[in-house]
């Protein structure tokens, strides 16, 4: 990993500028990825949190969040493959995290593949542990959801 790249890495809330390579990016990562439309309707919505990493005006990245009644749950996180393992994501997640700490909230959830092993190891190294699993809750390909989650009631 090339952390001095990571050094001037910005982590800011999504822009109007940022979705049309963020819906690049969610129909590169996902095999339902959310349109350009569906980003943009985040800017406005008071129960989100979109965030986006850029350098030097280039995105490379983004995760987003809803929330209620101090439940937090990550919808998305993606980075472009060509800055991959440089600490974008955790910068992002660690972005989401101290939103929802400030928020005063108990807890933040996520689903993920099980075949996910990298996202996996990205999101137990922070402190996430698996709390359940959705049968066939992917599709293209089919596969279960596991249920992970950061307690945030002992990080304050
Ligand atoms: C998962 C993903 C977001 C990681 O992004 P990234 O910016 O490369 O991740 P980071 O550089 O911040 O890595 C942080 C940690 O994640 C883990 N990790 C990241 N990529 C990994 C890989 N290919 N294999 C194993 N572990 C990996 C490591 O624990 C890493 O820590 P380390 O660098 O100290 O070893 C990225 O691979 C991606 O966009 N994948 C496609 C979309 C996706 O699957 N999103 C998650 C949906 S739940």
């Amino acid at each position: 990993m090339d952390r001095r790249q990571a050094m001037s890495l910005e982590v800011r809330p999504m822009e109007k500028g940022d979705l049309e390579a963020l819906a690049v990016l969610e129909a590169l990562c996902f095999s339902e990825p959310w349109s350009q439309e569906s980003l943009g309707e985040e800017l406005s919505n008071p129960n989100a949190c979109f965030l986006t990493a850029a350098e030097g005006g280039e995105v490379w990245g983004y995760g987003g969040m809803h929330f209620a009644c101090g439940e937090f749950y990550l919808d998305n996180l993606a980075v472009f493959p060509q800055h991959r393992h440089k600490g974008a994501a955790r910068a992002i997640l660690l972005a989401l995290r101290d939103f929802a700490l400030a928020q005063k909230g108990a807890f933040l959830t996520l689903e993920v593949r099980p075949s996910n092993t990298a996202a996996i190891a990205l999101y137990t190294g922070l402190g996430f542990r698996e709390t359940g699993r959705r049968k066939n809750f992917y599709t293209r390909p089919a596969e279960d959801a596991l249920l992970l989650q950061l307690d945030l009631t002992g990080e304050a």
